[in-house]
């Protein structure tokens, strides 16, 4: 089903935004009618299948492309030595997001599952046996994919650009008058996407154009890229991407296997399929790279901190930069006179690794919520007492006022839902009714509110109706939903009237689908639509005679029901439909290219903030663990949809959970293969692991963030869950864990 067909609204509870309406895709996503990139198989379709290494480094010396190429089926093997030319050199960065992307661009290795060839065939089948023919050989060399073997080098940048080295305050002092100084170093592992949906692709060119149906959280930069590498406009690349079937990050950025089988697909001249099977994931598409952290804090006799020094050794490949800006946690929270934020790169013989589930955020938080809770412990002070007491009022360091920070309403309803004043200040206190350890921690959770450039067009048509559209995408969040809200309230319509077109490059740019930025920045654009288009359905009534808002010029109008009312008298209204018709107009069209304005911005800090509190249940013979409950207390701004906002916070919760006990790709360092490169194996949380999941909405006005007062709330979630469920670790058992996942056999014996 195209995106067009996607039905105005499966809503019924209201009207506008802050309702909780339900999905508008829940339905066709429950009954399968969704379709998703690799459901479409045009006419004449051709599959490819990428052959990929299972060496870390090295060179292909060998393949075998004369019986791949005998294989019956097979239409084209490509390799390095016959891969028809790009029009952007790929090893040279695409920026904002541009990573560099491999295409058989040499005979190099360096990483597992990387790949070394691009089969084309009739059938799936036939493609898949041939890839097998190729039996490569290598000239191999010993992996690099651990600490001691990688390659330390200091960065130029870290996460998109960010800076890799942060001071503020004088460091040395600091520590020089702190009364206790904790120091310890945290590690976390390499972590993959895992979205159920693989990277897929179906391109059809047609001359100079091509259609792409994919996952895609980042349209536009896409067709540009897409273009470059083509050597066509930007405009000439079309992407439907009506569906995802989860991105976290790894869906915005360009790959080697996607624009593989976009350039088969342009050579013979027929459209091709390519969908990566889960393990061919594991390398070429991201993952969040591993982190060692070092955090110091000293803290004075009153438990404040005098400073607070993080550094994260961070690991990405050996030919790419992508380092997961861990450190950076350090700088929003806590209000430490000094603080130093500092990050490594290590080389590894890995995949490039990329944005995954708040890149930085998410392993930096681990990490210094255990600090900071150490740190309490080292005071004699409950967690919660010491986060007050180190309460940033204005953001550390620059001492920039926020634009709004409603983390102490946060902390004290979170703290009150959870019952965290019955919690014993010393370890080892509780147990449960089977005999368990029982622990209770906390942390908090912060996510920064990037905003994202992004149009939007909105159509009043005669027969009262709308339609609203914006090149937005929607992997599970709910974008779909909370957008149409958001243009709905703007156009004073019920989101019934409202139709909403997205996931589609074509429409106006929505802007990424990331950093939890969507709904702020696509639902801006759409707001500032729908408020240009009432303008314009105004202005044809109030140059009306025969209008009861004839003349109503300075007094002005408000839009509602769809009706505009003049102001000094609401009596005195008249439908949208009918000023249309009256007016002869078909339609009126409101357009809106939004973005947030710089001053405001650089005169604000602006972050989502929570607290989230966790229980724990550990088996003291057999060390199993068990989180039981989450409870966590968000402030994000505006809640458009409290329905699916809340989905996000327990998504996020999941998936804090998730890195906290089960996530961890391992690899044998003997060759550099990641021994789990599968859904069995790499545990993510089934249901039988999620908690009971409780989150707040905690109210908060943003009157500097944007324009709609929209923050963000998907990636915050994972933030201060982590940590939670570590300290709730140690509370239940007087056990420190600083490396994650923490595993049965840290508490062997406890
Ligand atoms: Mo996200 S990691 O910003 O898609």
């Amino acid at each position: 089903m195209s995106p067009d067909a996607i039905p105005m609204s499966t809503g019924r509870y209201g009207s506008n935004a802050g309702q909780p309406l339900t999905r508008r895709d829940g339905v066709l996503k429950v009954t399968g009618r969704a379709t998703y990139a690799a459901d479409n198989t045009p006419d004449g379709l051709l599959y490819a299948v990428t052959a990929v290494s299972t060496i870390a480094r090295g060179r292909v010396a060998f393949l075998d492309v004369a019986a791949a190429e005998a294989h019956p089926g097979v239409v084209a093997v490509m390799t390095p030595a016959n891969r028809p030319p790009l029009f952007h050199d790929p090893e040279e960065k695409m920026p904002p997001f541009g990573f560099r992307v491999e295409v058989l661009q040499d005979d190099g290795v360096r990483y597992v599952n990387q790949p070394i060839a691009l089969v084309v065939a009739e059938t799936l089948e036939a493609a898949t046996e041939a890839a097998v023919l190729l039996a490569p050989r290598y000239a191999a060399e010993p992996a690099r994919t651990d600490r001691a073997s990688g390659e330390r080098y200091a960065p130029p940048a870290v996460g998109v650009g960010g800076s890799p080295r942060t001071a503020h305050g004088d460091l040395d002092a600091g520590f020089a008058r702190a009364a206790r100084i904790v120091a310890a170093e945290y590690e976390t592992p390499a972590q993959y996407h895992n979205a159920m949906e693989p990277h897929a692709v179906v391109a059809a060119w047609d001359g100079d154009k091509v259609t792409i149906d994919m996952p895609n959280q980042a349209m536009a930069l896409s067709c540009a890229a897409y273009g470059a590498y083509f050597g066509i406009p930007a405009e000439n690349v079309v992407i439907r991407s009506p569906f995802l079937g989860g991105g976290f990050g790894s869906k915005a950025i360009l790959n080697g296997p996607q624009l593989l089988a976009i350039l088969a697909a342009r050579q013979l001249g027929r459209p091709v399929k390519l969908a990566l099977s889960r393990a061919q994931m594991y390398g070429p598409v991201g993952h969040r790279g591993q982190t060692w952290q070092s955090l110091r804090l000293g803290v004075d006799e009153d438990g404040r901190l005098t400073a607070l020094h993080h550094h994260s050794l961070s690991a990405t490949s050996s030919f790419d930069d992508f380092l997961e800006p861990a450190a950076n946690a350090a700088l929003p929270l806590y209000a430490s006179p000094a603080i130093l934020v500092e990050h490594e790169g290590l080389r590894l013989d890995t995949g490039t690794p990329g944005p995954m589930r708040a890149p930085g955020e998410a392993s930096g938080s681990a990490a210094l919520e255990i600090a900071i809770d150490e740190a309490a412990e080292a005071c004699g002070m409950d967690p919660l007492v010491f986060r007050l007491a180190n309460y940033a009022e204005t953001e550390p360091g620059s001492g920039r006022p926020f634009s709004s920070k409603a983390l102490r309403e946060c902390y004290a309803e979170g703290a009150k839902r959870f019952g965290w004043s019955k919690r014993p200040l010393q370890p080892r206190q509780m147990r449960d009714k089977n005999g368990f350890l029982l622990g209770w921690g906390m942390g908090t959770a912060v996510f920064p509110c990037p905003h994202f450039p992004a149009s939007a067009r909105a159509t009043l048509r005669a027969d009262g109706s709308a339609l609203i559209e914006t090149a937005g995408a929607d992997m599970g969040q709910g974008a779909w939903t909370a957008l149409a809200q958001i243009g709905a309230e703007a156009l004073g319509l019920d989101p019934d009237q409202v139709e909403f077109h997205s996931g589609l490059s074509t429409l106006p740019d929505g802007g990424v689908a990331g950093g939890s930025g969507h709904t702020a920045s696509a639902g801006l654009a759409l707001h500032e639509a729908g408020i240009d288009a009432i303008a314009r359905l105004t202005e044809l009534a109030l140059n009306d005679p025969a209008s009861p808002l004839y003349g109503a010029g300075n007094i002005g109008v408000t839009a509602r029901n769809g009706r505009l009312h003049r102001r000094d008298d609401e009596a005195r209204s008249e439908a949208y439909a009918d000023i249309l018709t009256r007016a002869g107009a078909r339609e009126v069209v409101g357009t809106a290219k939004s973005a947030r304005d710089p001053a405001v911005a650089a005169a604000h800090a602006m972050y989502s903030h929570g607290a989230v509190f966790a229980e724990v249940t550990i088996d003291p013979d057999l060390g199993q663990i068990r989180a039981t409950r989450l409870v966590g207390a968000f402030a994000a701004g505006r809640i458009i949809n409290p329905l699916t906002v809340r989905s996000q916070y327990y998504g996020g919760m999941i998936w804090g959970a998730s890195f906290a006990l089960h996530e961890e790709a391992v690899t044998d360092h003997r060759t550099g293969r990641i021994m789990n490169a599968d859904l069995a194996e790499y545990h993510v949380p089934v249901n039988a692991d999620v908690p009971s999941l409780e989150a707040i909405l905690v109210p908060e006005d943003d009157a500097y963030v944007n324009p709609i007062g929209v923050k963000g709330v998907g990636e915050i979630g994972v933030t201060g869950t982590v940590g939670a469920i570590a300290n709730a670790i140690w509370h239940a058992t007087g056990v420190r864990v600083r490396r994650f996942p923490v595993r049965i056999e840290d508490f062997l014996a406890v």
